[in-house]
């Protein structure tokens, strides 16, 4: 069975539910660190190729762009979607790259999932050639009223705390690299000569329909399904419809921050 941390359980989803803001997230991403013509761009944690489908024309431009991730269903749908894109399955902490080889790296919400995130970062430092530059993006907190109403509908249908716990293991630095303060550190602390940090707000609007496909692939929703099972699964999702329902309304609107940092040599 496959296990509920890995993305391989919803590459398909993520496709359809996350990848359009993903995308979104990776143009804001691109606009901080655009690419030079004929540069060699390495995507860590690549997914399903937001960020070459983020780059639009300018995919041309680039000499080379590889993308590596350890998730093997996720790297097939980045295939399907993005031919250009040369993927291969490797761990952001071990890139299987010689030193200097690219020339801008980036990583769009990934290295929220790593605990060695320094030992992440000290690879792109190898592998950047001089000048170099690598774009991150990581969230922000969770202030909306939406977040917490799943969270304890969640925590209430798995067992009290269990779900907090656990998701900790499939992003283990979410709470670090959520602070704009915390994401300059780390560049700076692992060897960027500069460091520039911006915070931005994504908004969204959906219906609650929306909302709660979109909380079924996080980690808390993956765990939920992973305990419940198929059938329970269900039902608990339709009790959440209707509970949302009635406390807010058929839509779904709020904001979230996003920190996007942009480390040079
Ligand atoms: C939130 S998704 C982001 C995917 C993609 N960057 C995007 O913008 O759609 C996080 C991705 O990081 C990958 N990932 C997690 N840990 C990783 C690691 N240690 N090395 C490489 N990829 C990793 C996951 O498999 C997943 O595809």
């Amino acid at each position: 069975m496959t296990d509920w941390r890995s993305y391989d359980t919803i590459a398909e989803a993520y496709e359809r539910v996350w990848a359009p803001r993903f995308e979104t997230v990776g143009r804001k991403l691109m606009a901080l660190a655009p690419p030079v013509e004929g540069a060699r761009l390495l995507d860590l944690g690549t997914g399903t190729g937001a960020i070459a489908l983020a780059l639009g024309d300018k995919l041309k431009w680039l000499r080379a762009i590889v993308g590596c991730d350890l998730s093997f269903q996720m790297l097939i749908q980045a295939r399907r979607r993005v031919p250009q894109l040369r993927l291969l399955a490797a761990d952001a902490g071990r890139l299987p790259f010689r030193d200097a080889s690219f020339d801008l790296a980036t990583a769009n919400c990934v290295l929220s999932h790593l605990t060695e995130y320094r030992q992440a970062l000290s690879e792109v430092l190898r592998v950047l050639a001089r000048p170099g530059a690598f774009a991150m993006s990581s969230w922000g907190p969770s202030s909306d009223p939406y977040a917490a109403a799943w969270s304890n509908l969640l925590e209430g249908a798995v067992g009290d705390g269990s779900v907090q716990r656990t998701v900790e293991q499939v992003a283990p630095s979410e709470g670090h690299f959520s602070s704009p303060e915390n994401v300059r550190a780390a560049l700076l602390e692992a060897g960027f000569s500069a460091a520039r940090v911006e915070v931005i707000a994504l908004s969204h609007d959906c219906s609650v329909e929306e909302y709660l496909a979109d909380r079924e692939l996080s980690s808390g929703g993956r765990f939920g399904h992973h305990v419940l099972g198929d059938a329970a699964w269900r039902g608990f999702l339709e009790r959440a419809g209707a509970e949302f329902r009635q406390k807010f309304g058929d839509r779904i609107s709020y904001e979230r921050p996003l920190v996007l940092g942009l480390g040079t040599v």
